[in-house]
């Protein structure tokens, strides 16, 4: 495994981190506890020392299953979780209010077992609470020794600069795979510049980026690849298809392929691959046994641009 280091921090966290929305079951088909539990520790054994989770996965059942994971292993992990998504019913709502903040962050601890979260995260922004008061909220809570380091997740660059001009901001979470490029133009350059670790999500786009669908798939309505991934219905499903087998021809594991091409774009600390059991992630580890050449990564952006 490969550590990154971020700036002025003591965090050195894995270039490949293990993401556990699956772990939520609700959005995704179902989970078995156990496998979860297994996933944590094939993880940890093959260097992870970084586990992303959030309160809305799965209503808690991510972070208290994370929080079993863990237990007597807390010294080898950087635990990033999440606040601002709040779940009522089937509906979310964004909220970085810090009186639902000091809500959740309590609830975090108690499931996750732990005395601090080491990168606390604004899940997404929140339109009706100025970041300030969010980050100034986010900073008593560092104070009281509840959090180590503040992160922000899916901000545009404006907001990022605006909230880095406020307090340290260590990490930007942002979807961020070979068909996901947007943070490409803006977001990327300003991370380089404000020297903030880049945490990308979706490598595999959820998972089609393994290559496993050869026809259309039919998820069931409220799974997460029928309304968060946009590449799993109708034409976004043929085109898709096509980039696919376009990179089938580079005659490299595509998840592998997937996850090395996302590693080594400038400024990328870690790659947050979600996995439902041991063998996934052991898979999506084997990309760190090998590189793209320059080449390669060329040829390999001009197919999905
Ligand atoms: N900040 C945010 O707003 C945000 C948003 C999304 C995700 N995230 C974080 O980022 C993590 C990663 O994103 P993600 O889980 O949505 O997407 P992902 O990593 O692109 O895809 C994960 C899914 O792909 C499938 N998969 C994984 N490895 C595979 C392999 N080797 N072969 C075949 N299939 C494989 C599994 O689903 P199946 O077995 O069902 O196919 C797995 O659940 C999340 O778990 C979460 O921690 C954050």
């Amino acid at each position: 495994m490969q550590y990154f280091n971020i700036k002025n921090t003591d965090l050195s966290i894995s270039s490949l981190a293990l993401g556990t929305w699956v772990f939520g079951g609700d959005c995704w088909g179902g989970v078995k506890e156990q496998d979860c539990i297994d996933t944590v520790s094939a993880a940890i054994d093959l260097g992870i020392n970084l586990i992303d989770t959030a309160p809305i996965y799965g209503y808690g059942a991510s972070e208290s299953i994370v929080g079993k994971a863990i237990k007597g292993r807390r010294d080898k992990v950087v635990i990033a979780t999440k606040c601002g998504l709040i779940g009522i019913g089937a509906h979310i709502k964004h909220n970085l209010d810090p009186e639902s903040i000091r809500t959740e962050i309590e609830e975090s601890l108690k499931r996750l077992k732990i005395d601090f979260i080491d990168i606390y995260q604004c899940h997404w922004p929140d339109q009706n609470t100025p970041i300030e008061e969010t980050l100034g909220f986010l900073c008593k809570l560092q104070q009281e020794g509840k959090i180590k380091y503040i992160g922000v997740s899916n901000f545009d660059d404006k907001l990022l600069q605006r909230a880095c001009d406020f307090t340290k901001i260590v990490t930007l979470q942002n979807q961020y795979s070979l068909l996901e490029r947007e943070i490409e133009d803006k977001v990327l350059p300003v991370c380089r510049d404000l020297n903030v670790g880049v945490l990308t999500y979706g490598p595999l786009t959820g998972g089609i980026l393994s290559g496993k669908y050869k026809t259309e798939p039919n998820f069931k309505p409220g799974d997460s690849r029928s309304f968060f991934y946009k590449c799993y219905k109708g034409e976004e499903f043929n085109k898709t298809k096509k980039k696919i087998d376009e990179l089938e021809k580079f005659k490299r594991p595509l998840n592998q392929l997937a996850v090395n091409w996302v590693r080594q774009q400038a400024g990328i600390a870690s790659v947050i691959t979600g996995a439902r059991n041991q063998e996934q992630i052991i898979q999506n580890a084997k990309a760190f046994e090998w590189y793209l050449s320059d080449e390669e990564l060329m040829e390999i952006s001009q197919v999905t641009k």
